[in-house]
Protein backbone atom coordinates (compact mmCIF):
# COMPACT_ATOMS: atom_id res chain seq x y z
CA UNK A 1 0.00 0.00 0.00
CA UNK A 2 1.95 3.14 -1.09
CA UNK A 3 0.63 6.91 0.21
CA UNK A 4 0.66 8.96 -2.84
CA UNK A 5 -1.04 12.84 -3.63
CA UNK A 6 -2.27 14.14 -6.61
CA UNK A 7 -0.81 17.41 -7.91
CA UNK A 8 -3.03 19.29 -10.32
CA UNK A 9 -7.01 19.10 -9.63
CA UNK A 10 -8.23 20.83 -13.52
CA UNK A 11 -9.58 18.53 -16.26
CA UNK A 12 -7.52 15.33 -15.79
CA UNK A 13 -6.27 15.51 -11.87
CA UNK A 14 -10.29 13.96 -11.29
CA UNK A 15 -9.75 11.49 -13.22
CA UNK A 16 -6.77 10.32 -11.49
CA UNK A 17 -7.84 11.10 -8.11
CA UNK A 18 -11.13 8.39 -8.76
CA UNK A 19 -8.74 5.98 -9.14
CA UNK A 20 -6.30 6.29 -6.45
CA UNK A 21 -9.39 7.00 -4.32
CA UNK A 22 -10.84 3.57 -5.09
CA UNK A 23 -7.59 1.89 -5.49
CA UNK A 24 -6.98 -0.63 -2.96
CA UNK A 25 -2.93 -0.48 -3.71
CA UNK A 26 -2.41 2.92 -2.46
CA UNK A 27 -3.92 5.67 0.33
CA UNK A 28 -4.42 8.68 -1.10
CA UNK A 29 -3.65 11.53 1.24
CA UNK A 30 -3.33 14.80 -0.74
CA UNK A 31 -5.13 16.89 -3.29
CA UNK A 32 -3.15 20.06 -4.57
CA UNK A 33 -4.18 22.82 -7.37
CA UNK A 34 -3.26 26.62 -7.49
CA UNK A 35 -6.98 27.19 -7.57
CA UNK A 36 -8.88 27.72 -4.56
CA UNK A 37 -11.70 27.07 -6.67
CA UNK A 38 -10.63 23.55 -7.87
CA UNK A 39 -9.68 22.95 -4.01
CA UNK A 40 -13.11 23.55 -3.39
CA UNK A 41 -14.35 20.89 -5.88
CA UNK A 42 -11.65 18.50 -4.52
CA UNK A 43 -12.68 18.60 -0.67
CA UNK A 44 -16.45 18.24 -1.97
CA UNK A 45 -15.61 15.32 -3.55
CA UNK A 46 -13.17 13.71 -2.15
CA UNK A 47 -13.76 14.82 1.62
CA UNK A 48 -11.19 12.22 3.77
CA UNK A 49 -8.03 13.79 1.70
CA UNK A 50 -6.16 16.87 2.21
CA UNK A 51 -6.03 19.88 0.19
CA UNK A 52 -3.55 22.66 -0.31
CA UNK A 53 -2.53 25.17 -2.59
CA UNK A 54 1.57 24.23 -2.36
CA UNK A 55 2.96 21.06 -3.45
CA UNK A 56 5.97 20.97 -0.82
CA UNK A 57 3.37 20.65 1.54
CA UNK A 58 2.95 16.91 -0.32
CA UNK A 59 6.91 15.98 -1.07
CA UNK A 60 7.89 17.16 2.41
CA UNK A 61 5.43 14.61 4.04
CA UNK A 62 7.58 11.51 4.92
CA UNK A 63 4.14 9.73 5.43
CA UNK A 64 3.80 10.14 1.09
CA UNK A 65 5.65 7.43 -1.14
CA UNK A 66 4.81 9.43 -4.37
CA UNK A 67 3.34 11.81 -6.56
CA UNK A 68 1.39 11.79 -9.22
CA UNK A 69 1.23 15.27 -11.74
CA UNK A 70 -1.26 16.23 -13.68
CA UNK A 71 -0.25 20.15 -13.78
CA UNK A 72 0.36 22.10 -17.00
CA UNK A 73 3.06 20.48 -18.64
CA UNK A 74 5.50 23.90 -18.45
CA UNK A 75 5.32 22.92 -14.56
CA UNK A 76 6.13 19.15 -15.14
CA UNK A 77 9.67 19.19 -14.65
CA UNK A 78 9.77 21.59 -11.76
CA UNK A 79 7.12 19.80 -9.76
CA UNK A 80 8.76 16.08 -10.37
CA UNK A 81 12.80 17.10 -9.86
CA UNK A 82 11.71 18.34 -6.23
CA UNK A 83 9.40 15.17 -5.76
CA UNK A 84 12.41 12.96 -6.75
CA UNK A 85 15.06 15.48 -4.50
CA UNK A 86 12.55 14.60 -1.76
CA UNK A 87 12.30 10.96 -2.61
CA UNK A 88 9.43 10.44 -4.06
CA UNK A 89 8.23 8.89 -6.72
CA UNK A 90 6.98 10.21 -9.54
CA UNK A 91 4.09 9.69 -12.15
CA UNK A 92 3.45 12.47 -14.19
CA UNK A 93 1.25 12.96 -17.07
CA UNK A 94 1.94 13.09 -20.89
CA UNK A 95 4.28 14.37 -21.93
CA UNK A 96 6.85 13.57 -19.34
CA UNK A 97 8.50 17.33 -19.60
CA UNK A 98 8.61 20.08 -22.15
CA UNK A 99 12.43 18.74 -23.43
CA UNK A 100 14.10 15.98 -23.59
CA UNK A 101 17.39 17.06 -21.85
CA UNK A 102 14.28 17.57 -18.93
CA UNK A 103 13.87 14.56 -19.42
CA UNK A 104 17.62 13.24 -19.40
CA UNK A 105 17.86 15.18 -16.11
CA UNK A 106 15.19 13.87 -14.40
CA UNK A 107 16.38 10.38 -15.02
CA UNK A 108 19.95 10.95 -13.34
CA UNK A 109 18.01 12.11 -10.01
CA UNK A 110 15.45 8.98 -10.15
CA UNK A 111 18.73 6.51 -11.16
CA UNK A 112 20.74 8.33 -7.79
CA UNK A 113 17.71 7.86 -5.64
CA UNK A 114 16.51 4.94 -6.64
CA UNK A 115 12.77 6.52 -7.20
CA UNK A 116 10.32 5.33 -10.01
CA UNK A 117 9.92 7.51 -12.79
CA UNK A 118 6.70 6.92 -15.20
CA UNK A 119 5.16 8.68 -17.38
CA UNK A 120 1.28 8.61 -17.90
CA UNK A 121 1.14 7.24 -21.28
CA UNK A 122 -2.66 5.89 -20.94
CA UNK A 123 -2.84 3.96 -23.80
CA UNK A 124 0.45 1.09 -22.87
CA UNK A 125 -2.17 0.17 -20.50
CA UNK A 126 -5.14 -0.19 -22.58
CA UNK A 127 -6.59 -3.10 -23.57
CA UNK A 128 -7.60 -2.78 -27.56
CA UNK A 129 -4.00 -1.39 -27.86
CA UNK A 130 -2.61 -4.46 -25.95
CA UNK A 131 -4.75 -6.88 -28.22
CA UNK A 132 -3.64 -4.73 -31.42
CA UNK A 133 0.15 -5.44 -29.57
CA UNK A 134 -0.31 -9.16 -29.75
CA UNK A 135 -1.46 -9.81 -33.12
CA UNK A 136 1.64 -7.80 -34.76
CA UNK A 137 3.98 -9.51 -32.50
CA UNK A 138 2.31 -13.01 -33.06
CA UNK A 139 2.95 -12.13 -37.08
CA UNK A 140 -0.93 -12.26 -37.64
CA UNK A 141 -1.34 -8.79 -39.05
CA UNK A 142 2.30 -9.75 -41.66
CA UNK A 143 4.81 -7.58 -43.02
CA UNK A 144 3.27 -3.80 -42.00
CA UNK A 145 3.10 -1.40 -44.65
CA UNK A 146 1.70 1.53 -43.58
CA UNK A 147 -0.07 3.07 -39.84
CA UNK A 148 -2.38 5.60 -40.08
CA UNK A 149 -3.71 7.16 -36.68
CA UNK A 150 -6.19 10.13 -36.97
CA UNK A 151 -7.29 11.94 -33.22
CA UNK A 152 -9.44 14.70 -33.76
CA UNK A 153 -11.74 16.54 -32.14
CA UNK A 154 -13.44 19.84 -31.21
CA UNK A 155 -10.96 21.28 -28.88
CA UNK A 156 -10.44 21.47 -26.16
CA UNK A 157 -8.16 24.17 -27.42
CA UNK A 158 -4.62 24.68 -25.34
CA UNK A 159 -2.73 27.84 -25.47
CA UNK A 160 -0.07 26.94 -24.01
CA UNK A 161 1.84 24.19 -26.03
CA UNK A 162 0.39 23.19 -29.25
CA UNK A 163 -1.68 20.08 -30.66
CA UNK A 164 1.36 18.12 -31.51
CA UNK A 165 2.43 18.09 -27.45
CA UNK A 166 -0.78 17.96 -26.38
CA UNK A 167 -1.64 14.51 -28.38
CA UNK A 168 0.74 13.31 -30.16
CA UNK A 169 2.22 11.54 -26.93
CA UNK A 170 -0.85 9.40 -27.38
CA UNK A 171 -0.16 8.28 -31.02
CA UNK A 172 4.19 8.01 -30.72
CA UNK A 173 3.56 5.97 -27.57
CA UNK A 174 1.46 3.69 -29.04
CA UNK A 175 3.65 3.36 -32.34
CA UNK A 176 6.57 2.83 -29.93
CA UNK A 177 4.99 0.16 -28.27
CA UNK A 178 3.60 -1.74 -31.43
CA UNK A 179 7.49 -1.44 -33.69
CA UNK A 180 9.67 -1.16 -31.11
CA UNK A 181 11.89 0.97 -32.98
CA UNK A 182 12.22 5.12 -33.29
CA UNK A 183 11.57 6.53 -37.16
CA UNK A 184 13.81 7.19 -39.57
CA UNK A 185 12.26 10.53 -40.67
CA UNK A 186 9.41 12.64 -38.98
CA UNK A 187 7.82 15.48 -41.78
CA UNK A 188 5.35 17.67 -40.65
CA UNK A 189 2.76 20.46 -41.53
CA UNK A 190 0.38 21.92 -39.36
CA UNK A 191 -1.59 25.01 -39.01
CA UNK A 192 -2.76 27.64 -36.34
CA UNK A 193 -6.77 28.79 -36.95
CA UNK A 194 -7.58 29.43 -33.53
CA UNK A 195 -4.98 30.97 -31.44
CA UNK A 196 -2.15 32.82 -33.72
CA UNK A 197 1.09 30.92 -33.58
CA UNK A 198 -0.25 27.25 -31.68
CA UNK A 199 -0.88 25.06 -34.16
CA UNK A 200 -4.09 23.16 -33.49
CA UNK A 201 -4.04 20.99 -36.83
CA UNK A 202 -1.43 18.51 -37.82
CA UNK A 203 -0.14 16.24 -40.14
CA UNK A 204 2.48 13.96 -39.24
CA UNK A 205 4.17 11.87 -41.99
CA UNK A 206 6.70 9.21 -40.55
CA UNK A 207 8.77 6.54 -42.04
CA UNK A 208 10.17 3.62 -40.25
CA UNK A 209 12.91 0.91 -41.27
CA UNK A 210 11.29 -1.99 -43.40
CA UNK A 211 9.41 0.97 -45.86
CA UNK A 212 6.89 1.17 -43.36
CA UNK A 213 4.82 4.28 -43.64
CA UNK A 214 3.13 6.46 -40.81
CA UNK A 215 0.63 8.82 -41.36
CA UNK A 216 -0.97 10.86 -38.00
CA UNK A 217 -3.70 13.71 -38.01
CA UNK A 218 -4.20 15.64 -34.79
CA UNK A 219 -6.23 18.48 -34.93
CA UNK A 220 -8.42 20.48 -32.31
CA UNK A 221 -10.97 21.58 -34.85
CA UNK A 222 -12.86 19.01 -36.33
CA UNK A 223 -16.87 18.54 -36.89
CA UNK A 224 -16.57 15.46 -35.91
CA UNK A 225 -14.46 13.33 -32.80
CA UNK A 226 -12.74 10.48 -34.28
CA UNK A 227 -10.23 8.16 -32.95
CA UNK A 228 -9.50 5.69 -35.48
CA UNK A 229 -6.44 3.89 -36.70
CA UNK A 230 -5.82 1.64 -39.75
CA UNK A 231 -2.91 -1.12 -39.55
CA UNK A 232 -2.27 -2.72 -43.44
CA UNK A 233 0.02 -5.45 -43.37
CA UNK A 234 0.90 -8.00 -45.75
CA UNK A 235 -1.11 -10.59 -44.21
CA UNK A 236 -4.42 -9.27 -42.66
CA UNK A 237 -5.26 -5.63 -41.51
CA UNK A 238 -6.88 -3.92 -38.25
CA UNK A 239 -9.17 -1.47 -37.95
CA UNK A 240 -9.47 -0.06 -34.24
CA UNK A 241 -12.06 2.36 -33.51
CA UNK A 242 -11.46 3.64 -29.90
CA UNK A 243 -14.99 5.21 -29.95
CA UNK A 244 -16.56 2.29 -30.48
CA UNK A 245 -18.52 0.76 -27.19
CA UNK A 246 -17.87 -2.60 -27.64
CA UNK A 247 -15.98 -3.73 -31.27
CA UNK A 248 -13.13 -1.60 -30.91
CA UNK A 249 -10.99 -4.04 -32.52
CA UNK A 250 -11.55 -5.65 -36.07
CA UNK A 251 -9.29 -7.82 -37.63
CA UNK A 252 -9.70 -7.91 -41.36
CA UNK A 253 -8.61 -11.23 -43.75
CA UNK A 254 -8.15 -8.93 -46.08
CA UNK A 255 -5.40 -7.92 -49.00
CA UNK A 256 -4.04 -7.71 -52.62
CA UNK A 257 -1.20 -10.69 -53.88
CA UNK A 258 0.19 -10.22 -57.08
CA UNK A 259 0.52 -14.07 -58.44
CA UNK A 260 2.86 -15.15 -61.38
CA UNK A 261 0.80 -16.55 -63.77
CA UNK A 262 1.39 -20.06 -64.64
CA UNK A 263 3.67 -21.16 -67.71
CA UNK A 264 3.98 -17.09 -68.19
CA UNK A 265 6.47 -15.37 -69.34
CA UNK A 266 7.14 -13.03 -66.13
CA UNK A 267 2.84 -11.87 -66.28
CA UNK A 268 1.28 -11.42 -63.10
CA UNK A 269 -2.34 -11.77 -61.57
CA UNK A 270 -4.01 -9.13 -58.93
CA UNK A 271 -5.56 -11.55 -56.49
CA UNK A 272 -8.41 -9.81 -53.97
CA UNK A 273 -8.77 -11.50 -50.83
CA UNK A 274 -11.58 -10.98 -49.12
CA UNK A 275 -12.37 -13.28 -45.82
CA UNK A 276 -13.09 -13.17 -42.36
CA UNK A 277 -13.65 -10.14 -40.47
CA UNK A 278 -12.62 -11.33 -36.52
CA UNK A 279 -13.93 -8.98 -33.55
CA UNK A 280 -11.99 -10.23 -30.58
CA UNK A 281 -13.62 -10.26 -27.04
CA UNK A 282 -11.72 -7.52 -25.02
CA UNK A 283 -11.12 -6.94 -21.98
CA UNK A 284 -12.70 -4.33 -20.53
CA UNK A 285 -10.45 -3.05 -17.83
CA UNK A 286 -10.60 0.89 -17.47
CA UNK A 287 -6.59 1.75 -18.89
CA UNK A 288 -6.25 4.45 -16.12
CA UNK A 289 -6.77 1.99 -13.34
CA UNK A 290 -4.43 -0.34 -14.89
CA UNK A 291 -1.78 2.16 -15.28
CA UNK A 292 -1.59 3.69 -11.37
CA UNK A 293 -2.25 -0.38 -10.21
CA UNK A 294 1.61 -0.43 -12.41
CA UNK A 295 3.17 1.92 -10.89
CA UNK A 296 2.41 1.02 -7.13
CA UNK A 297 3.45 -2.60 -8.04
CA UNK A 298 6.78 -0.71 -9.91
CA UNK A 299 7.30 1.08 -6.37
CA UNK A 300 6.17 -1.95 -4.32
CA UNK A 301 8.72 -4.70 -6.53
CA UNK A 302 11.23 -1.97 -7.20
CA UNK A 303 10.74 -2.70 -11.08
CA UNK A 304 10.78 -0.39 -14.51
CA UNK A 305 7.13 0.78 -15.33
CA UNK A 306 6.31 -0.33 -18.77
CA UNK A 307 5.96 3.57 -19.98
CA UNK A 308 9.05 4.32 -18.07
CA UNK A 309 11.95 7.21 -18.42
CA UNK A 310 13.41 5.67 -21.78
CA UNK A 311 10.13 5.47 -23.77
CA UNK A 312 9.19 8.82 -22.63
CA UNK A 313 12.34 10.45 -23.70
CA UNK A 314 11.86 8.36 -27.04
CA UNK A 315 8.54 10.36 -27.15
CA UNK A 316 10.12 13.73 -26.33
CA UNK A 317 12.48 13.26 -29.16
CA UNK A 318 9.92 12.29 -31.69
CA UNK A 319 7.62 15.71 -30.42
CA UNK A 320 10.71 17.87 -30.57
CA UNK A 321 11.43 16.52 -34.40
CA UNK A 322 8.10 17.08 -35.28
CA UNK A 323 8.23 21.12 -33.76
CA UNK A 324 11.21 21.31 -35.84
CA UNK A 325 9.87 20.47 -38.48
CA UNK A 326 6.60 22.13 -38.65
CA UNK A 327 8.45 25.30 -37.66
CA UNK A 328 10.64 24.54 -41.07
CA UNK A 329 7.58 24.38 -42.96
CA UNK A 330 7.67 20.40 -43.17
CA UNK A 331 11.41 19.75 -43.82
CA UNK A 332 11.99 16.05 -43.06
CA UNK A 333 14.00 15.13 -39.92
CA UNK A 334 16.22 12.66 -39.53
CA UNK A 335 16.99 10.71 -36.91
N1 LIG B 1 -3.71 10.84 -20.42
C1 LIG B 1 -4.66 11.57 -20.97
O1 LIG B 1 -5.47 11.07 -21.75
C2 LIG B 1 -4.75 13.04 -20.67
C3 LIG B 1 -5.90 13.75 -20.98
C4 LIG B 1 -5.95 15.12 -20.67
C5 LIG B 1 -4.84 15.75 -20.11
N2 LIG B 1 -3.73 15.02 -19.86
C6 LIG B 1 -2.52 15.67 -19.29
O2 LIG B 1 -2.81 16.08 -17.95
C7 LIG B 1 -2.09 17.28 -17.65
C8 LIG B 1 -3.08 18.35 -17.18
O3 LIG B 1 -3.96 18.64 -18.25
P1 LIG B 1 -5.39 19.28 -17.96
O4 LIG B 1 -6.12 19.24 -19.25
O5 LIG B 1 -5.98 18.68 -16.74
O6 LIG B 1 -4.97 20.79 -17.65
P2 LIG B 1 -5.79 21.86 -16.79
O7 LIG B 1 -5.24 23.18 -17.15
O8 LIG B 1 -7.25 21.63 -16.92
O9 LIG B 1 -5.40 21.51 -15.27
C9 LIG B 1 -4.12 21.71 -14.75
C10 LIG B 1 -4.29 22.07 -13.27
O10 LIG B 1 -3.00 22.12 -12.66
C11 LIG B 1 -2.98 23.20 -11.74
N3 LIG B 1 -1.59 23.62 -11.53
C12 LIG B 1 -0.74 24.22 -12.41
N4 LIG B 1 0.46 24.41 -11.83
C13 LIG B 1 0.38 23.94 -10.56
C14 LIG B 1 1.28 23.87 -9.47
N5 LIG B 1 2.52 24.36 -9.56
N6 LIG B 1 0.85 23.32 -8.32
C15 LIG B 1 -0.41 22.84 -8.20
N7 LIG B 1 -1.32 22.90 -9.20
C16 LIG B 1 -0.93 23.43 -10.36
C17 LIG B 1 -3.82 24.28 -12.40
O11 LIG B 1 -4.30 25.20 -11.46
C18 LIG B 1 -4.93 23.46 -13.05
O12 LIG B 1 -6.06 23.34 -12.22
C19 LIG B 1 -1.33 17.66 -18.93
O13 LIG B 1 -0.02 17.16 -18.85
C20 LIG B 1 -2.11 16.93 -20.03
O14 LIG B 1 -1.29 16.63 -21.14
C21 LIG B 1 -3.67 13.69 -20.11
Amino acid sequence: MITIGVIGYGYWGPNLTRIWAQSKKANLKYICDLKESRLAVAKLNWPQTLQTKDYFDVIKDPQVDAVNIATNIISHFEIAKNALLHDKHVLVEKPLTASSSEVKELVEIAEKRKKVIMVGHTFLYSPPIIKINEYIKNGIVGNIDFIQLTRINLGKVKHDFNVIWDLAPHDFSILEYWLNKMPQWIQVVGKAAVYQNVCDVAFINMQYPGDLLVNIHLSWLSPVKLRQSYIVGDKNMIVFDDTHPSEKVKLYDIGIDLVKEPDSFGEFQLTYRTGDINVPRIDNTEPLTAECDHFAECIETNSAPISDSAHALRIIEMIEASQKSLNNKGERIYF
